[in-house]
C-alpha cells in the first residue's frame, strides 16, 4: 500500500452508509479507518460537510479516541503492554527488545510500512503478563526468546 495515495472514490460510499445515522460520526470514522488503515487528513472536510459538523469537531473526535490515527500505520501494529502487572513481570525489557528488533521507538512506523510500535495501558490479559498484541492476536507470558520467534513469524509474512 502506498500510504501517500488515497483513493477518495471510496469515501462517498462510506459517507453514504452512515450519513443518515443519528450518531454516525464514530461508525463512519471506523469505516474510514478500516478501509484506508487510518483516517487520511484529506477526508476530514468532506466528512464534516456531510454530517454538518465543523472540521475541528471531526478532528477533535479523531484525536480523542486512541483507536483512530491520522497517520498511516504499518501492516502489523504491535502493541506492547506497559500496565502494572506486565511491568512487574518484565514488560519493560520486552518493550526494549521490540524497540531494538524493529528499530522503532514508541509511536513510530517502519519506512516500509510493515510495522508500527505502540504501547498500551493494559491489554486486559494481566494473568498472561507480560503481554503484547500484533493486530488482533494476543501474545502472553513473553520472554525474549518468545518475542524473537513471534516477530520472526511476522517478518517472514
Ligand atoms: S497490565 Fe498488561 S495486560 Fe494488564
Amino acid at each position: 500500500m502506498d500510504p501517500h495515495k488515497v483513493d477518495l472514490a471510496k469515501l462517498d460510499a462510506i459517507i453514504g452508509r452512515h450519513q443518515k445515522e443519528k450518531w454516525g460520526l464514530i461508525p463512519l470514522l471506523q469505516d474510514v479507518q478500516e478501509t484506508y488503515g487510518y483516517v487520511p487528513p484529506q477526508t476530514i472536510e468532506p466528512i464534516a460537510a456531510a454530517l454538518k459538523l465543523f472540521p475541528s469537531q471531526v478532528q477533535g473526535v479523531i484525536t480523542f479516541y486512541s483507536g483512530f490515527s491520522l497517520k498511516p500505520k504499518g501492516k502489523y501494529v504491535c502493541r506492547v503492554c506497559r500496565g502494572t502487572a506486565c511491568h512487574v513481570k518484565g514488560g519493560r525489557s520486552i518493550l526494549r527488545l521490540m524497540q531494538k528488533e524493529l528499530d522503532l521507538k514508541e509511536g513510530e512506523t517502519s519506512p516500509d510500512y510493515q510495522f508500527t510500535l505502540e504501547t498500551v495501558a493494559c491489554l486486559g490479559a494481566c494473568f498472561l503478563a507480560p503481554t503484547m498484541m500484533i493486530n488482533r492476536d494476543y501474545f502472553g507470558k513473553l520472554s525474549p526468546t518468545k518475542v524473537n520467534s513471534v516477530l520472526g513469524e511476522y517478518q517472514k509474512k
